[in-house]
């Protein structure tokens, strides 16, 4: 599955929605039988610290140093890097241009099985947690 764009209101995150979102896009590649998924992380907080190179950034927002309002979250959901992709949002001030591409694979995939072609569209109730502090 490819993933393009998911997006929460500022005032509302950090309170589980786009987590939520997420874990919807897990059970669809579930229930489809998908290996995983890719998509782009733009990294939005980059532009706080352009002294660094775009792979220390990364580096340190791996390791747990430094936190990213979209990569930190998605790594945090069990995704791992795959690449740096310059010019991602070319001119954009906040990612100074850069994303990544991230991947989750499936851990319940059986390579064994045809993939279903049809879902059933599931219900998801939408609760608020907490802000992060
Ligand atoms: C990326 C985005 C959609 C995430 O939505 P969100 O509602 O803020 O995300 P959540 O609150 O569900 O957090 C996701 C995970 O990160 C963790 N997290 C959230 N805020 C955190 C913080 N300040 N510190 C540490 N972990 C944090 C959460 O615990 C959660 O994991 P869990 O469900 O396993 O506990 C949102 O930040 C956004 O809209 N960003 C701007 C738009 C954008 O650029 N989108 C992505 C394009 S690549």
């Amino acid at each position: 599955m490819y993933g393009v764009e998911s997006a929460v209101l500022p005032a509302y995150r950090s309170r589980g929605v786009g987590s939520m979102l997420m874990q919807a896009r897990f059970d669809v590649l579930k229930q489809l039988n998908l290996r995983g998924m890719v998509a782009g992380s733009a990294i939005i907080d980059y532009h706080t610290a352009p002294h660094l190179s775009v792979e220390q950034y990364v580096r340190e927002v791996v390791a747990g140093v430094r936190f990213d309002t979209n990569l930190s979250k998605q790594l945090h959901k069990g995704f791992r890097i795959h690449n740096i992709i310059p010019n991602y949002l070319p001119d954009d001030p906040m990612t100074l241009g850069y994303g990544v591409t991230i991947v989750w694979r499936n851990p319940d995939y059986q390579p064994e099985k045809r993939p279903q072609a049809v879902i059933q569209p599931g219900q998801y109730r939408f609760n608020l947690r907490p802000s992060h502090p």
